[in-house]
């Protein structure tokens, strides 16, 4: 890991944040800056950083906020964009709320990136679910773009936009695609995604409960593994503005990961029929390849699903009993 750089992580007190600030940390990164606007909507906590709270400069702020972004941008060599508004269902009761921070907040950081220090990099977490149903087998990134929702609408404009500021003002953009993370931190609400809503049920003992049979195919990442390929997407060759894929091998049923989470964390689970809401945004199977990202970065997940559950059970009990 290249020593010295400066880090700004926007919206990392969310899941992903909190858990990349800490690999951050491990690996020997001192200078880290996080901002995140802890609006309640978005359930991140600033008690989640616990001890670590003290090794960050932690700034509470809006990325809309252009005083903020005036202050942090300029003094940093990697920009992290993980912040906004991160629901499929919320984005469809509130369509205006979301473009205001996954479109406007996104286009705000970029402006400022090329007004007052248009050397950072700028890597920007988007989503696999922009790609909508497949129309193939497996999804690549040629895949066409047809969202069912609107945070993934805006997850395809923003994309757009770090391509297009990279292409006229040269700025050093990188855009990696996720699915379906979990791990330590993840929240427990459904309405933030499955994977880490199931971890938070199972290690209370709730039952798990899946929509449908279940037989929708699905690929799992386990939250350092994605640490290791937004990290990876900033340290290598790749085009800038150009999507790529960052996702596991492993593909397997919802029903499957229920059933492995329900195992692992000593519960059981049911299927019961779809609700209506959210059927309409349900994206049915979606294998994705990675070996775009893979070739150009040699970045591989190191996790099974097995391996990754077992150590977010540990991290979490680990948490629990700090509580105590
Ligand atoms: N978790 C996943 O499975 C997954 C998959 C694909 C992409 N992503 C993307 O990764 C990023 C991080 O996701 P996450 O799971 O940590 O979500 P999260 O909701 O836990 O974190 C997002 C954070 O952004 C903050 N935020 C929202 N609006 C803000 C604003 N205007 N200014 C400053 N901070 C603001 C929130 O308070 C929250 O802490 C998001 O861009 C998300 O779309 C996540």
């Amino acid at each position: 890991m290249r020593s010295n750089q400066k880090v700004l992580i926007l919206g990392g007190a969310g899941f992903f944040g909190q858990n990349f600030v800490r690999w951050l940390l491990k690996n020997g990164r001192k200078e880290i800056t996080v901002v995140d606007s802890l609006d309640p909507l978005f359930q991140s906590k600033k008690e989640d950083f616990g001890a670590i709270y003290d090794d960050i400069r932690f700034i509470q702020g809006d990325i809309r906020d252009e005083k903020l972004l005036a202050s942090v941008v300029p003094n940093t060599d990697i920009i992290f964009n993980l912040a906004g508004q991160t629901s499929h269902p919320n984005s469809l009761k509130d369509p205006i709320s979301d473009a205001g921070v996954n479109v406007i907040g996104i286009l705000k950081v970029l402006l400022a990136v090329k007004d007052l220090n248009p050397n950072a990099i700028v890597a920007f977490s988007s989503s696999s679910t922009l790609v909508g149903k497949a129309l193939s087998e497996v999804i690549d990134e040629n895949h066409a773009e047809r969202p069912l929702d609107i945070y993934s609408a805006h997850k395809g404009i923003a994309e757009k936009y770090h391509r297009i500021f990279s292409n006229s003002y040269g700025l050093k953009t990188r855009v990696i695609r996720f699915a379906n993370l979990y791990g330590p931190y993840g929240k427990a609400d459904s309405a933030f995604g499955f994977a880490n809503h199931f971890i938070n049920k199972a290690i209370n003992g709730e039952k798990l409960t899946v929509f449908g049979d279940g037989a929708q195919i699905r690929n799992m990442l386990f939250v350092e593994d994605a640490c290791e390929a937004l990290w990876a997407a900033t340290d290598s060759q790749l085009p800038e503005g150009e999507p790529f894929f960052a996702a596991h091998e492993e593909h397997l049923s919802v029903k499957e990961i229920a059933w492995t989470i329900a195992e692992i964390f000593g519960t059981c689970a049911q299927t019961i029929p779809w609700p209506e809401d959210r059927k309409k945004i349900e994206i049915s199977h979606q294998k994705i390849s990675s070996e775009k990202f893979r070739a150009l970065t040699g970045w591989r997940p190191k996790y099974s699903l097995a391996e990754g559950l077992l150590l977010t059970k540990k991290a979490m009990n680990a948490n629990l009993k700090s509580l105590d």
